[in-house]
């Protein structure tokens, strides 16, 4: 028989259990569908800074390493498998330096350049308009060019979207031809400038859309079934009256509207912190700081719907990632560093913040592809290696254009010292062929997490998906070790009585397919 005190202590227990058990509920709404998860979510940005674009991309056609046309033959591999969507080029900062007339004809005969913002190299301009959209088509990714509006001319925007887009004899279209191009290529995104309020020419935003109406003016649809996406140079994060003047003088001129966006572990951009050497504290601050996303996209968003409720114009969050301090003993101009579990998560989080503002956000394009920041590939000569963000971005992509689902999440607290996030972050979409999938993070790094589902509107026959996890927090691939970070098959998932019970491990990231 018990004895009163373990019949307390018993009690107890069951009630801690079934507290815990109560918070993690989840509901999914298949009765609920939302916005449709637009593709360009999940786009890329390369710029010609440090081993992006050279060494990463492009080898050059006469290299050892295995390439096509010089573009690396296990860059392409890996870029096709993500389904990317969309490629932005060729900064960033350099976009707003670059002088595309530099980058066209005979690679031999082009003239040099100083990239003046990343690191004072001498770039030769073998990789121009032709090897970028090349490389687009190669991957099958919509290439996205940001135009020169700091250091160039209208007339020299002008004339690179006739060059690219035009099908009518005219000079730049006839240049392209003497190049090698006879058909135009249907180029739809054309960004025009980049962060104009600083390395873009410190513009006031009252300047800028005044010049970004200008500017727009003679970027032309050049093909009559082929109509330009326009995208304004928008904010610098929290700089709300940017997107205020913006909007108030030329949302009618616009489809798209930037915003910049990275996370920094420390905040502080003098000591940002380490990729892989941080503590908790560290895993915390960074997940803190990356959640900030969410109120930034409301609060521009909010803005944006008092000029255009009709959401026409899309916020194009086209540079968002981390940001550490470089890999010891590399170019501090190179921004090259390694990317861990925790960059896994952080990926996993903003797409599903995206998700949730999908009725406004149109295009995301992390930064950057390869080599720099927040980057899916890291290359060191021959080798290649597939970070853990890389992995997301592959797990993710079954979202990619499918049909956001309602999820009513209540998530525990993940609570580290006198501060808290929630421990679960959820997201559901339903793709054309019906399939349903969960993606769910457990940002926790020390506790385990059981979601009860409930599938309102859907009946599951089965469930089976992929995790991402590790045993430590900044747990990497190398070069010697590049399998240590790798989606396995997940097991933690059973479906009984049509509710779904998941055991999401601590800091792992799982898609489900049901
Ligand atoms: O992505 C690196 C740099 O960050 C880009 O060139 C610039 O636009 C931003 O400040």
């Amino acid at each position: 028989m018990m004895s009163p005190r373990s019949f307390v202590a018993g009690a107890f227990v069951a009630l801690a259990l079934s507290l815990s058990a109560a918070e993690v509920q989840l509901t999914l709404r298949a009765d609920a569908p939302g916005p449709v998860i637009n593709r360009n979510l999940y786009g890329h940005f390369a710029e010609h800074l440090g081993r992006c674009i050279y060494e990463g991309i492009w080898v050059g056609p006469d290299s050892p390493i295995p390439n096509t046309r010089g573009y690396r033959n296990r860059v392409l591999a890996a870029l096709k498998q993500l389904n990317v969507p969309v490629l932005r080029w060729p900064g960033g900062c350099f976009a707003d330096e670059y002088h595309w007339k530099d980058g066209i004809g005979p690679r031999e005969k082009r003239p040099s350049m100083y990239n003046s913002h990343w690191g004072g190299v001498v770039e030769n301009n073998h990789f121009g308009t032709h090897e970028f959209l090349d490389f687009c088509e190669l991957i099958g990714a919509e290439p996205y060019v940001c135009l020169n509006v700091g250091s160039g001319t209208v007339q020299e925007a002008m004339e690179w979207v006739e060059y690219i887009t035009s099908p009518a004899s005219s000079p730049m279209a006839n240049l392209r031809r003497a190049h090698g191009r006879e058909q135009p290529w249907r180029v739809k995104y054309f960004g025009i400038g980049n962060e104009s309020w600083g390395c873009g020419g410190n513009m006031t935003p009252e300047f800028y859309a005044d010049n970004y109406r200008r500017y727009n003016t003679f970027v032309k649809n050049y093909q009559k079934d082929h109509r330009l996406f326009r995208i304004a140079c928008g904010s610098n994060g929290q700089d709300y009256n940017w997107t205020e003047v913006l909007m108030q003088k030329a949302a009618k001129q616009m489809n798209g509207l930037s915003l910049h966006w990275y996370t920094l572990p420390t905040g502080n951009w003098k000591k940002k912190g380490s990729a892989t050497e941080f503590t908790e504290a560290e895993w915390f601050s960074t997940l803190r700081n990356t959640l900030k996303m969410d109120e930034l996209i409301t609060k521009h968003a909010a803005i944006m719907d008092k000029y255009d409720p009709d959401k026409k114009v899309g916020l194009v969050i086209d540079e968002w990632g981390t940001w550490y301090d470089v890999e010891p003993g590399t170019n501090p101009g190179f921004l090259y560093q390694q990317n861990t579990l925790r960059d896994a998560v952080v990926a996993a989080l903003n797409f599903h913040l995206f998700h949730r503002h999908a009725d406004r956000v149109a295009m995301a394009n992390i930064a950057q592809t390869i080599n720099v920041l927040q980057a899916v590939i890291l290359t060191d000569k021959e080798k290649m290696v597939l970070t853990p963000t890389y992995h997301v971005f592959e797990m993710f992509k079954v979202h990619q254009g499918a049909t956001s689902l309602g999820v009513d999440l209540t998530s525990p607290d993940y609570v580290f010292e006198k501060e808290k996030l929630p421990a679960v972050s959820a997201s559901a979409s339903r793709d054309a062929a019906g399939k349903v999938h969960l993606s769910l993070v457990n940002t926790d790094p020390k506790n385990a997490h059981t979601v009860t589902c409930t599938l309102a509107g859907l009946a599951a026959k089965s469930v089976n998906g992929r995790i991402l996890t590790a045993a430590a927090m900044n747990a990497h691939n190398t070069f010697a070790a590049p399998a240590a970070v790798q989606p396995a098959a997940f097991t933690g998932a059973t479906l009984a009585d049509g509710k779904l019970t998941v055991a999401l491990p601590a800091k792992s990231v799982v898609v489900l397919e049901l």
